[in-house]
């Protein structure tokens, strides 16, 4: 057992709560989650479970409404909004279900914008995106547009873009949810891949067989977490 990895997520006691207008609605309940260095963790529930609301949380895109949460050392929940940028850009590496690439950019664009955001100069940003699509087994698609890709091209582009700045966690949401079986499995092997090579890693999916190769699983439902079925 290595000692000396480090703790990257540390969450207590998160709740989350959407005002509806008439009612209150408890979307996450008291959900405690610690992830370190180099897991490999799904977090599977059902339709509703509220598997978004908690990476969103997570990913520091939306406050929960209560709990403590810390990102790699980094009290989020004191971060005023621009240091949450700044988190959300250097600390995690985002993958969603409909890829949210860029339109109008190319491939190879869109895995730089992370770099540019940080201030990398654009030929250096180049240099990197480019390196990260050719592991991805893109580099003949750099100048395409995600329109002009298929749905497991568009979302190794986006796992070229979450991971181009290295940051210590990856977030995926149902990132097979739009794959074709086969594509699906080349994204699961891709995730490993990176895992293998020192990535932590968290798989937000409804589907058991996605859920079953991650080296750990949590079950949420209802806003909470179980250990097991
Ligand atoms: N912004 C919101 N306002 C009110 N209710 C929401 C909002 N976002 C999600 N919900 C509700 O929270 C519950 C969990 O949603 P979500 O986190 O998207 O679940 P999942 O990703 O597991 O399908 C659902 O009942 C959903 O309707
Ligand atoms: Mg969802």
């Amino acid at each position: 057992m290595d000692n000396n990895l480090r703790c990257i997520i540390d969450a207590k006691n998160i709740v989350k709560i959407y005002e509806t207008g008439y009612e209150e609605l408890k979307v996450l309940d008291d959900i405690n989650i610690k992830v370190m260095e180099n897991d490999l963790t799904a977090i599977l529930g059902p339709s509703g479970s509220g598997k978004s609301t908690l990476m969103n949380v997570l990913g520091c895109l939306d406050l929960p409404t209560s709990g403590q949460y810390f990102l790699d050392g980094v009290d989020v929940l004191k971060a005023k909004e621009d240091q949450l940028a700044e988190i959300r850009n250097k600390k995690i590496g985002f993958v969603f279900q409909k890829f949210n690439l860029l339109p109008r950019l190319s491939a190879l664009q869109n895995v730089m914008l992370p770099l540019l955001y940080r201030g990398i100069d654009e030929a250096e940003a180049r240099e990197i995106a480019k390196e990260k699509l050719n592991l991805l087994g893109l580099g003949d698609r750099l100048t395409h547009r995600p329109n002009e890709l298929s749905g497991g091209q568009q979302q190794r582009v986006s796992i070229a873009r979450a991971i181009v700045g290295n940051p210590p966690l990856l977030l995926a949401d149902e990132p097979t949810g739009n794959l074709d079986s086969k594509s699906s499995m080349d994204a699961i092997e891709i995730f490993k891949e990176l895992n293998k090579e020192g990535n932590t890693i968290i798989i937000i999916t409804h589907d058991t067989e996605v859920a079953e190769q991650m080296k750990k699983v949590v079950f949420i439902r209802d806003g909470q977490f179980f250990e097991n079925n």
